[in-house]
């Protein structure tokens, strides 16, 4: 699959009013940036954000890393297909039949309303987990990047497209020819906030990943249409 790399804005806010507010500018400029909706928003606003999304023209990831058994999971991207977002993604870690069983729901969801059907995007490891959470917490005995590599074959068995991963996995995943969406950017000299891994555009283009999430560097730039810009030319051009 040949895709295009991409810059994708987190819109990490509480309620659609701040969203829109903060699309405006980016509306003025004729620009319709890729938006990553997650569990945030869309518990507060429900699908309908997402079709008036598709209606303003905005490409859409739905981050609601699905996690349950095979048929809820199914049955579950059976409706976000149907809701003709271009991105979604669930947890590796609900095993294999689960992530054939989204790709199959996601499938005939997209089929049934003549959409495209998404890319699907497997989370291996959340960064939040350690060496040390994994082995005490999890009992999980084998390293973490060992962990890592394992999960993304199997949701390359299980037909999803690619993974979300960082920068400095990435090349691993194109590997196994998986297409890597990379979370934790900045634009040099903003502020690290709460991430610990971080990669700028360039680093993250170099690197091979496929789409980069850029959450703070943008929505809480002092001119987030130049921030937007700026991620765009480097990782982009
Ligand atoms: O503001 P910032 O650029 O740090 O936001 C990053 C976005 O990517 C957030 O929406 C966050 O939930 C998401 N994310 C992440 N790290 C991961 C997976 C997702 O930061 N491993």
């Amino acid at each position: 699959m040949k895709i295009k790399k991409e810059v994708i804005i987190a819109c990490d806010f509480p309620s659609k009013k701040e969203l829109y507010a903060f699309l405006e500018p980016f509306e003025k400029e004729g620009l319709k940036p890729f938006l990553k909706i997650g569990m945030e928003l869309f518990y507060r606003e429900g699908p309908s954000i997402i079709e008036e999304l598709k209606v303003k023209g905005a490409k859409i990831f739905l981050d609601l890393k699905l996690h349950d058994i095979p048929n809820t999971v199914g049955n579950a991207m059976k409706n976000i297909g149907r809701l003709g977002v271009d991105i979604t993604n669930l947890h590796a870690a609900g095993g294999i039949s689960m992530m054939k069983a989204a790709r199959i729901g996601l499938d005939e969801g997209a089929m049934a309303v003549g959409a495209k059907s998404p890319i699907l995007l497997a989370i291996t490891q959340l960064t939040s987990i350690d060496e040390e959470a994994l082995k005490t917490e999890l009992l999980i005995s084998s390293p973490l990047k060992n962990t890592v590599i394992h999960y993304a074959k199997n949701a390359k068995e299980a037909g999803c497209d690619g993974v979300v991963c960082s920068a400095l996995e990435v090349s691993e995943m194109n590997k196994l020819g998986l297409v890597g969406l990379t979370p934790g950017i900045r634009l040099e000299g903003d502020d690290t906030n709460d991430q610990k891994r971080l990669a700028t555009p360039t680093f993250a283009k170099e690197a091979g990943s496929t789409y980069i999430v850029v959450g703070r560097s943008i929505t809480h730039a002092k001119d987030s249409v130049v921030a937007y810009k700026k991620c765009v030319f480097d990782f982009e051009t």
